[in-house]
């Protein structure tokens, strides 16, 4: 009998793809809440023949040499995939794939949440009646930014963008957004958005909400320039990368009154440690990098994870790679 295919699965992730690894594979699997350490990672790659990662694990030239030369492919449990070094892959010709399309709409939920809880000061209101401060009715308790009619510009118009923009046109809202590649007209028309450039949308926008891949050009695209060039009364939202944003400028800004509020699903670092500023900022909505973490999203994340690991370990294109060059 043909020995199963030796696996590594970084993590527990649900058994709607688990249990199709199990099935199918020789199956290790690291059972711990937290990531591998990395000496740990390298060892338990070694001799694998797929490995189904997580966004916590770096995926690189090192890892690839830990894991040998019959390694056949890299399935990421995310959609994001900036924690793999995609040309150390394409360059043994090794594909990897990503969870893409099943859980835009539930990050923009996530998003749209976060926008709605900094401008109405929800989780400071949630405190002040838990810490027993409510006496009364008050004509200046608690005062936000309204949300309908607003100004949203959305900084990256990809797919979780534009559900932001329904949402946004859904809530009555002006909706902006700037991308490097333009929307269709049709497009702009059916979402009810227009393209700025970046410097209009960062002044005339009440909310930015980012959506953009962490790369070389987006790493602090929102720094102390940008921020200040935002209203004071600007809320910013980002469920994209924490490195997106300067977190230090970020915290001057929210301290100084140059933005209104932050919500931050994603941070720099991530996690953000407990007695980091930004955590103890009443007008700073931090989550922990929750945005698809509802149960059928995650099902089907793990389900399309599963489904690039034993496509490629059979030697098939895998259902949803990043890097297709590999079968040119
Ligand atoms: C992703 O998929 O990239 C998210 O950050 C986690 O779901």
């Amino acid at each position: 009998m043909k020995p199963r295919p030796r696996v590594f699965v970084t993590r527990v992730i649900p058994d709607a793809g688990l249990d199709r690894v199990r099935e199918a594979c020789d199956l290790d699997l690291w059972e711990d809440d937290m990531p591998p350490a990395r000496d740990e990672l390298l060892r338990r790659v070694a001799g694998v023949d797929g490995l189904l990662s997580l966004l916590t694990d770096r995926v690189d030239d090192e890892l690839l040499d830990a894991a040998g030369p019959q390694l056949k492919v890299v399935s990421n449990f995310a959609v994001g995939f900036d924690n793999i070094d995609v040309p150390a892959l394409t360059k043994r010709r090794l594909p990897a794939g990503n969870t893409p399309g099943v859980l835009t709409e539930t990050t923009a939920d996530l998003a749209f949440a976060l926008l709605m809880a900094a401008a109405r000061r929800i989780p400071e209101s949630v405190d002040y009646v838990r810490e027993g401060r409510w006496k009364t009715w008050g004509p200046m308790l608690l005062m936000g930014v309204d949300i309908h009619g607003a100004t949203l510009g959305i900084v990256g118009f990809g797919r979780i963008g534009r559900e932001m923009a329904r949402r946004g046109r859904g809530f009555g809202m002006n909706v902006i957004y700037h991308d490097v590649h333009p929307a269709t007209p049709g497009e702009e028309a059916e979402l009810g958005a227009r393209r700025v450039e970046m410097d209009e949308l960062l002044r005339d926008s009440d909310f930015v909400s980012l959506h953009v891949n962490l790369t070389e050009e987006t790493n602090h695209l929102i720094d102390a320039d940008a921020l200040r060039a935002m209203k004071p009364t600007a809320v910013l939202v980002n469920t994209s990368r924490g490195p997106v944003v300067d977190a230090g400028a970020l915290e001057t800004a929210l301290r100084d009154g140059e933005i209104f509020a932050a919500g931050l699903d994603v941070t720099d670092p991530e996690p953000l440690p407990v007695d980091h500023p930004l955590v103890a900022m009443p007008n700073c909505v931090v989550v922990p990098h929750i945005a698809s973490a509802t149960r059928v999203t995650r099902d089907r994340m793990a389900a399309m994870a599963a489904a690039n690991l034993l496509a490629g370990m059979r030697g098939e294109r895998l259902p949803t790679p990043i890097n297709p060059e590999v079968y040119e």
